[in-house]
């Protein structure tokens, strides 16, 4: 697991104090102060944390490879709030990339980023981007970072997302955060394309009321369940590691003339569908709107059976359930 090795009981430790941190999820938008002391920290978090990141990162790649995303193999990749640099790992492992720059507020976040991806991926240019002025990446990668900025914070991110051609943007998906990136992604429809996870162009229904929020699950990997590990290690540090919500975003930058808005098609399936003994009711995302729709175990069997077992698998409702 985890590199080869598990985490030591004074790297648990550390691991549990930083998830109290990152737990506090309905914390408004305020900077905090640069956590990242101690390197031991950075390694820590590496090892089970950004581990946990990772997986929801392979999910949302995977989902834009399935949409068509495909940003060129030479592409210069900017990981902005790198911490240890996980999503630059992940993105990198799926699509490749020219050079990937770490930025981070924090010194000690972009040298460990900068190790761990030279390591991960020795073909590929990477050093750290201290300061981020002017730069126009081709990949701008966002990941966990939205709760930690103020209004100021949000605006430098805004200045240079203005300037990237392609952006992926994976947060945790708690409401707080989820919504406020879908108020981000409704600011940018007029100038990129939405790749995923929209089944439309229009603004996000989520924001209608106050009570939706636009979230998803990850897959979590085997080893969670069959790597001992693994399992001593979300029981001392309190994670559930079958348990990956999150919330993303992935937006392409529109080409010259910007073409009509595409008509509403498609559906995406939200959270998690509630298991009734004969039928799923699941919350989907469509342009007009967010709807629940109820799969009936009889007429629906193998949908029916793949939303109680794996539910994580299943984006998207056949168009005949919607009529
Ligand atoms: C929760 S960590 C996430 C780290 C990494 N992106 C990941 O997904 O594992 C948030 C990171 O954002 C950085 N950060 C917070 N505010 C920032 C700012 N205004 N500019 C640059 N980095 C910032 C922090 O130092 C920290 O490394």
């Amino acid at each position: 697991m985890l590199c080869g090795m598990p985490p030591s009981r004074e790297e648990l430790a550390r691991i549990a104090a930083m998830r109290e941190r990152f737990l506090d999820d309905e914390r408004g938008p305020a900077a905090q102060r640069d956590y990242w002391r101690d390197p031991a920290d950075l390694q820590a978090y590496d090892l089970v944390l950004a581990a946990r990141i990772g997986w929801k990162w392979d999910a949302a790649l995977a989902e834009c490879r399935a949409r068509g995303f495909l940003p060129p193999p030479d592409a210069t990749v900017l990981d902005f709030g790198c911490g240890t640099g996980i999503a630059a790992r992940r993105f990198v492992a799926a699509f490749g990339a020219r050079g990937v720059r770490c930025h981070d507020r924090s010194v000690p976040a972009m040298e460990f980023a900068v190790r761990a991806f030279a390591a991960a991926a020795p073909g590929v240019a990477v050093q750290a981007q201290p300061d981020v002025a002017g730069l126009a990446p081709d990949v701008l990668l966002v990941s966990h970072v939205l709760g930690e900025l103020d209004e100021r914070g949000l605006a430098s991110l805004r200045e240079l997302i203005g300037r990237a051609a392609r952006v992926v943007v994976v947060e945790p998906g708690n409401r707080t955060t989820a919504r406020r990136l879908a108020a981000l992604r409704d600011e940018l429809l007029e100038t990129f394309r939405i790749v995923a996870p929209c089944p439309h162009a229009a603004r996000c229904p989520a924001l209608a009321t106050d009570a939706d929020w636009c979230h998803f699950f990850a897959p979590p990997p085997p080893e969670v369940f069959t790597d001992g590990d693994w399992v001593r290690t979300a029981r001392a540090v309190g994670i559930d590691l079958r348990a990956l919500p999150y919330a993303f975003v992935v937006l392409e930058r529109r080409d010259g003339a910007r073409p009509a808005a595409p008509a509403a098609t498609g559906n995406r399936v939200l959270g998690r569908p509630a298991i009734g003994p004969r039928a799923a009711t699941v919350r989907i995302c469509t342009g007009p709107g967010l709807r629940e729709i109820a799969v009936a175990k009889r007429e629906w069997p193998e949908l029916w059976r793949m939303l109680r077992k794996q539910p994580e698998t299943v984006r998207t409702l056949p168009p005949e359930l919607l009529r």
